[in-house]
């Protein structure tokens, strides 16, 4: 029999900074009232200077390995989903475990839009079910802020920063995620992309005085994708897990529009309360915005041991994909004696060490030469 895979910890992270539509009003030519009405936000958080997509996915991940009760040193993968990552290269995912310490775990990115956190769920799920991994860290984390033209109305209303996490392990308890479907088509493109900077139109001066290193988006072709996809995707998950519509206790779609949410819920037939929505508070984050709805479903207690819960999204790609998950937290693990944390602690201080000493022996080097020079 396969592991299941159950959901052990949750986390999420936003920053402090917040803004509001009433400061978009003096940034561009739009209104609170346009906002509300075409989409439900009303504010979004924006990272701080020192704020990146990996530290962002780091604060979420400590509180989801916190929640679990397990340590990073126990993790076999962590997977960062993002379309904003700090560097096209390493992946976000690598930087995560260098800051966690979690030094067995094999660290990737995906890429999949805002899609990207249900794809990184079904690999998790998927390495768990074929007993490679017992362990594994998802992230969907985004600094979207970067990415925006905060020129072009159009989309700097929509986006917002964030990042939410979840600690998956294996049990042969049946439960945990049920079943996954995921989906791609890639005729659909260039309706959402942030053109400049890879390798069709690496940076030049041209490219960054044509914006093309922001987000460009065909809103009006995502939106009818998007209704379309969001129920198909939400019944196709239902029947690969062998339940009826009737079963879902709570939905939790990707948190890009209202009008989108509502449209998808009147074509499944399903009261207002199935769908939970935060869109309001923190904008469409991208690949964050399912475990970031999910954390605070979770956190507020709105749903319970047995629940059957539906994540669902889509986005750049064209990308969709679903999740059924049968609620129910695995008895936390019995908390680590003092000798074993002290040991853990000793060993990430000294596995930091070397790059530390580095770092102080570089910047003396580098301070003791214009010293000479000035005298
Ligand atoms: O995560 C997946 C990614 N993206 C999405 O899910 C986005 C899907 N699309 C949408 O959510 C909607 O299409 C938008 C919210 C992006 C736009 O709403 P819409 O109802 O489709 O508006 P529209 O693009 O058809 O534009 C209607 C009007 C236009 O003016 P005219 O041509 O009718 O005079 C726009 O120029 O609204 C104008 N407009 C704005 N007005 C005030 C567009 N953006 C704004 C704005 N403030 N921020």
């Amino acid at each position: 029999m396969s592991p299941y895979a159950h959901i052990a910890g949750w986390g999420m992270y936003v920053p402090a900074r917040v803004l509001t539509n009433q400061d978009l009003e003096r940034m561009v030519d739009t209104s609170d009232e346009w906002i509300r009405a075409r989409t439900g936000i009303v504010e979004r958080r924006i990272a701080g200077e020192k704020e990146s997509t990996s530290t962002m996915a780091v604060e979420a991940a400590r509180r989801a390995l916190a929640r679990a009760n397990l340590s990073p040193r126990q993790l076999d993968a962590i997977i960062v989903a993002t379309i904003s990552p700090d560097y096209l290269t390493p992946a976000t995912a690598c930087l995560v475990r260098a800051a966690l310490g979690a030094d067995r775990a094999a660290a990737f990115d995906v890429s999949a839009g805002c899609s990207g956190f249900l794809y990184a769920l079904s690999l998790a799920q998927m390495g768990i079910a074929a007993g490679e991994w017992r362990c594994v860290l998802i992230i969907g984390a985004e600094t979207l802020s970067r990415f925006v033209n905060w020129e072009d109305r159009s989309t700097c209303v929509l986006f917002g920063d964030g990042a939410g996490a979840l600690v998956l392990v294996a049990s042969e308890e049946p439960g945990g995620v049920l079943a996954c479907v995921l989906g791609a088509d890639g005729s659909g493109a260039e309706l959402l992309s942030i053109p400049a900077g890879g390798s069709r139109m690496p940076a030049a001066p041209e490219t960054l005085s044509q914006r093309a290193h922001t987000i460009q988006m065909d809103g009006r072709a995502v939106y009818r994708f998007a209704t379309h996809i969001l129920p198909e995707a939400v019944e196709q998950v239902m029947r690969k897990a062998g339940l009826p519509l009737s079963a879902v206790d709570m939905i939790v779609p990707h948190q890009a529009n209202m009008r989108i949410i509502e449209a998808a819920r009147k074509k499944l037939g399903l009261p207002e309360e199935a769908f939970f929505v935060n869109l309001y508070r923190y904008g469409n984050t991208s690949a964050a915005s399912i475990p970031i709805a999910l954390c605070e479903i979770a956190d507020h207690e709105l749903i319970n041991d047995g629940s059957i819960v539906v994540l669902v999204g889509f986005g750049a790609g064209l990308t969709w994909g679903a999740a059924a998950v049968r609620w129910g937290v695995p008895l936390p693990q019995p908390a680590r004696p003092w000798y074993q944390r002290a040991f853990y602690l000793g060993r990430a201080v000294l596995h930091r060490l070397p790059a530390f000493l580095r770092k102080l022996l570089y910047r003396l080097w580098q301070w003791l030469p214009s010293r000479g020079g000035e005298e």
